[in-house]
């Protein structure tokens, strides 16, 4: 090539690129509405946002994986404990962790209940937005990363009994134990998120291994509240209605309510429930 074509080539190639990132730049634009929900920006998520705003969260925690990188990334946060769990913990975080376990503190900052209800709506509609997979996995508390759940497959809407690649519906049809443990992974918010199935393994609930063992337990012992006479019955109750019976802990309830999600008995069909008892049961 001559000077003059070398020239001509710099201006067209740097002209095509140009092209090609103003188009992007402008699809990108117009795909915000859609990929941000922005129809369900209510009142309550704006106020939301400006108590995010007003007491700094940002300085420790990371939304889509921008903030200060001290504390676990809240972009799925609603969507990994629920409601109860997040409001009893923007009351007084201290009762969830253990200064000398975890190193970490985050401060009591004695938000009024409007607060904290505007505040779970903002976190709840972030939760929400289609953010293509970024972060690529969520940043948990107590160490634990939450690997095994599949959040790839909830934002998809995909239901909980969606078969992994590979495996044939027949397959699946014929045992419980395995769809349970899968519901395990993909109900919203996940069992997984919270609870560990390694003894001894306490995250935001009790370890579940031996849960058999312990039910029978439970249920003879006078302390018990609920209404279950054996141990499917147990894992049952406490799934569709968790504040039947508490495990006795300040970071599992307060006042008679479990912190664990009260949803499931409407999001979870029978089919799925009995599944999930059928897996939890078969936990040594
Ligand atoms: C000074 C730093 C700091 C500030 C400010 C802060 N946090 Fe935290 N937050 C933490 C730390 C550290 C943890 C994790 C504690 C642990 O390791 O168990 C945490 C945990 C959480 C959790 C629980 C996460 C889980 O996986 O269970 C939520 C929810 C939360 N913060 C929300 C907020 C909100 C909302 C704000 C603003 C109102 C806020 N935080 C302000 C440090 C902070
Ligand atoms: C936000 C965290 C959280 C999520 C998500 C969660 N749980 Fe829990 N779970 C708890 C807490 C806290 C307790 C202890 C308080 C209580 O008894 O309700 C608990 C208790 C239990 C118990 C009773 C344990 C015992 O030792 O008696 C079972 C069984 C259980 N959960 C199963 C599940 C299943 C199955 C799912 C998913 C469908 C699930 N949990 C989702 C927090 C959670």
């Amino acid at each position: 090539m001559n000077k003059r074509q070398t020239r001509l080539f710099a201006i067209v190639s740097t002209g095509i690129a140009v092209v090609v990132f103003l188009g992007m730049t402008i699809d990108s634009h117009r795909q915000f509405p859609k990929l941000t929900n922005a129809q369900n920006i209510t009142p309550a998520v704006r106020m939301g946002q400006d108590v995010w705003h007003k007491y700094n969260c940002i300085n420790c925690h990371t939304l889509f994986g921008e903030g200060a990188y001290y504390a676990p990334d809240l972009t799925k946060i609603t969507q990994l404990r629920g409601e109860q769990y997040i409001k009893a913990y923007m009351r007084d975080p201290s009762q969830f962790y253990d200064e000398q376990r975890h190193r970490r503190l985050m401060p009591k900052q004695d938000l009024s209940d409007d607060e904290i209800i505007n505040l779970y709506a903002f976190l709840d509609w972030v939760s929400k937005v289609d953010n293509q997979g970024w972060p690529p996995r969520p940043i948990l508390v107590t160490g634990a990363s939450i690997t095994g759940t599949d959040l790839s497959a909830q934002q998809q809407g995909q239901g909980a009994t969606q078969a992994p690649p590979g495996a044939t519906p027949v397959e699946q049809g014929d045992n419980p134990i395995a769809i349970g443990e899968r519901v395990f992974r993909t109900a919203v918010p996940a069992c997984a998120s919270c609870h560990s199935v390694a003894p001894g393994v306490n995250m935001a609930g009790p370890s579940l291994a031996g849960i058999a063992a312990r039910a029978e337990k439970i249920i003879a012992s006078p302390e018990y509240t609920g209404k279950a006479k054996d141990v499917a019955s147990y894992i049952k109750e406490s799934i569709v209605e968790p504040s039947a019976y508490r495990v006795p802990g300040a970071m599992y309830s307060a006042n008679g309510v479990s912190f664990m999600p009260n949803t499931y008995g409407k999001d979870l069909s029978p089919e799925q429930v009995d599944q999930l008892a059928a897996y939890l049961a078969s936990l040594k």
